[in-house]
């Protein structure tokens, strides 16, 4: 339903607080929390991010933290379970870990493997695509698990930072709404 999107998009763009210089000078900050609390919204995007791979994934990847809120509810309304892709550390027992580059420095992401059968299809979901950093160690991670990415969902694309070149090609992404960096 392309009103759906439409609406979606008018949500995002109406909804995402932008916030300069935090969470330190010179980074202007999307805060999504707003159109998390409006429940229109929340459940207007929800339904937008997945419309492109409904019926395509039998899980959906959050990144913690945003990420998880999204995905819960992709999940109940796509009648799918949810994998949480999570900062080091926080996992018990096995896992996977990637790490990746940031603008300074370095994070690594996790996942627990053998939670759902090999060859499943997965949906990845998170709040804003900006270098892609995130997105491509999440995408090896489910990869090394032994999932398929059947796509990429965010909020919010950041041009001019080359997330969308540097995974497509390899998965398809599904942005509701761009803003420049
Ligand atoms: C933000 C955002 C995405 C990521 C996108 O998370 O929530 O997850 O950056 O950036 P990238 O495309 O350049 O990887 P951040 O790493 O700031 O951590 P947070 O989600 O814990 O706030
Ligand atoms: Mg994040």
């Amino acid at each position: 339903d392309p009103m759906t999107v439409t609406d979606a998009s008018s949500f995002v763009d109406s909804k995402i607080a932008v916030v300069p210089d935090f969470p330190k000078p010179g980074i202007l900050f999307r805060d999504v929390t707003p159109l998390f609390s409006d429940a229109d919204a929340f459940a207007t995007v929800t339904t937008a991010l997945s419309e492109p791979f409904d019926g395509g994934f039998v899980a959906v990847a959050g990144i913690e933290a945003r990420g998880f809120a999204l995905a819960g509810g992709i999940a109940i309304e796509q009648g799918v379970g949810v994998l949480t892709v999570r900062k080091a550390g926080k996992l018990p027992g096995e896992v996977l870990s990637e790490s990746y580059a940031l603008e300074y420095g370095e994070a690594t992401l996790e996942l627990r493997p053998n939670q759902i059968p090999a060859g499943s299809s997965v949906l990845i979901v998170d709040d804003v695509l900006a270098t892609g950093g995130t997105v491509e160690a999440t995408i090896t991670l489910l990869e090394r698990a032994g999932y398929v990415v059947a796509g990429v969902a965010v909020l919010l694309e950041l041009d001019g930072l080359g997330g969308r070149a540097r995974l497509e090609g390899r998965v398809p992404v599904h942005a509701l709404s761009s803003a420049p960096a």
